[in-house]
């Protein structure tokens, strides 16, 4: 008997080992036997748990954690992952559960736009979730500049860490109705509260007219164990669609490439998804160049996407 229930503090070092071998299993099937496994670390998975108590769930049978599912909701959107079961247990209808779990979880709030983000290398994944009813999107690519010199910026960028209590509290109600204005209820305050609280990183946020019209959460460690040390991981990069220009965009990315160059980082990366072309223009253009791409889908009938013209909404479902 399998049970579903929801993830505990105590389940993080079982989700860890269940992530790391259904993981490493998939990544075998793609290049072989010279596929490496790669470990969250516990943190990782910690602060994963925490962004959603009420939407992460594992399925245990006979005592032991043999799946798991993260949710994540920003407000009006919400998306499910990292997910996965030990391998022996796959194919046998318990992804499904999971999945439902979350689903029941993220329609709490009426109106919200559910997807996700899956490889593209995973024939079984996309067949699960295209007859589990979701539809396909644009990918979100997955884009990194390498640091050659120190980067040029021509404003200097006020940084959360460094801002009292007021402050920040007035640019999370600024950024929130920033990012409403490009998805109803978008709000990315979490990330921006996590990245502090658990010093990833750092957030950078741009003004004008007295106001927060942007922000860069970017992180400055890695959530995996041995790997990613040299990059800095842009979690979430957004604009208000008023403020959106070249001169802004770019003034946000050469204080994040700033930042991450003092922190001696040689890669920035970044999400962003195909659908604002525009942006991918911007960022080709300053020197990003493409990693890799995951497919985004979205649950029926829960919105047709992400839809404004000139868009800077950087930011992946997945985590
Ligand atoms: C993805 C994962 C969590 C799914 O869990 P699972 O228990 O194996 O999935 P289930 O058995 O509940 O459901 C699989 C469904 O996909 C369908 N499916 C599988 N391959 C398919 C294909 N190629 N085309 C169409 N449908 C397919 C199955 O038929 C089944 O649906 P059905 O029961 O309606 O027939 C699990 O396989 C896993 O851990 N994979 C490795 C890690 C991973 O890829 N995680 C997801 C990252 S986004």
């Amino acid at each position: 008997m399998v049970k579903i229930r929801l993830m505990g503090e105590k389940d993080a070092a079982a989700v860890r080992q269940v992530d790391a071998l259904a993981f490493w299993a998939w990544a075998k099937e793609v290049k072989g036997e010279r596929a490496s496994m790669f470990r969250r670390t516990l943190t990782n998975i910690l602060i994963c748990r925490e962004k959603d108590p009420e939407g992460c769930f594992v399925a245990e049978r006979e005592g032991q954690v043999i799946g798991f599912i993260f949710s994540r909701t920003w407000g009006g959107v919400g998306w499910f992952g990292t997910f996965a079961l030990l391998p022996e247990y796959q194919g046998q209808g318990i992804g499904k559960r999971l999945m439902a779990a979350s689903l029941g979880y993220l329609q709490r709030e009426p109106g919200r736009l559910i997807g996700l983000e899956t490889m593209g290398e995973s024939p079984s994944n996309l067949g699960l979730y295209l007859r589990q009813g979701f539809w396909l999107r644009f990918p979100t690519l997955l884009m990194a500049k390498r640091l050659e010199g120190k980067p040029r910026a021509d404003e200097d960028l006020p940084r959360w860490s460094l801002a009292d209590l007021r402050s920040q509290g007035s640019w999370l109600k600024d950024l929130r109705e920033a990012t409403g204005q490009i998805y109803q209820g978008l709000d990315y305050s979490k990330e921006i509260t996590s990245t502090a609280q658990h010093g990833l990183g750092e957030t950078l946020i741009l003004m004008r007219e007295g106001k927060a019209v942007g922000m860069s959460v970017t992180w400055l460690t890695s959530g995996w164990e041995g790997w990613g040390e040299e990059r800095a991981s842009v979690q979430v990069l957004a604009l208000h669609p008023r403020y959106t220009s070249e001169q802004t965009l770019y003034a946000l990315l050469a204080a994040t490439e700033g930042l991450a160059y003092a922190y001696g980082k040689k890669l920035v990366t970044l999400p962003v998804n195909g659908q604002q072309g525009w942006v991918v223009e911007q960022l080709l253009g300053r020197g990003y160049r493409v990693e890799g791409a995951a497919l985004r889908m979205t649950w029926r009938g829960t919105a047709d996407g992400l839809t404004a013209q000139r868009c800077a909404d950087l930011s992946r479902w997945a985590g």
